[in-house]
């Protein structure tokens, strides 16, 4: 699913940033190449990278 509407950013694609690495919705999406706009999207991102990195 798409977690990022304003940079079409899926789920899949935080959760592989998360686990090289990216702690926070802002990192992740520097990985990616992309950045936060109009921040909806950033505490279920950060919820995605919580759950990511716990189950690491
Ligand atoms: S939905 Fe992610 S910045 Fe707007």
């Amino acid at each position: 699913m798409v977690v990022c509407v304003c940079n079409a950013i899926r789920e899949k694609e935080i959760r592989d940033a998360a686990r090289k690495g990216a702690q926070t919705p802002s990192t992740a999406y520097a990985a990616l190449g992309r950045r936060a706009r109009c921040g909806q999207c950033v505490s279920f991102a950060r919820q995605i990278i919580q759950s990511e990195t716990a189950t690491a």
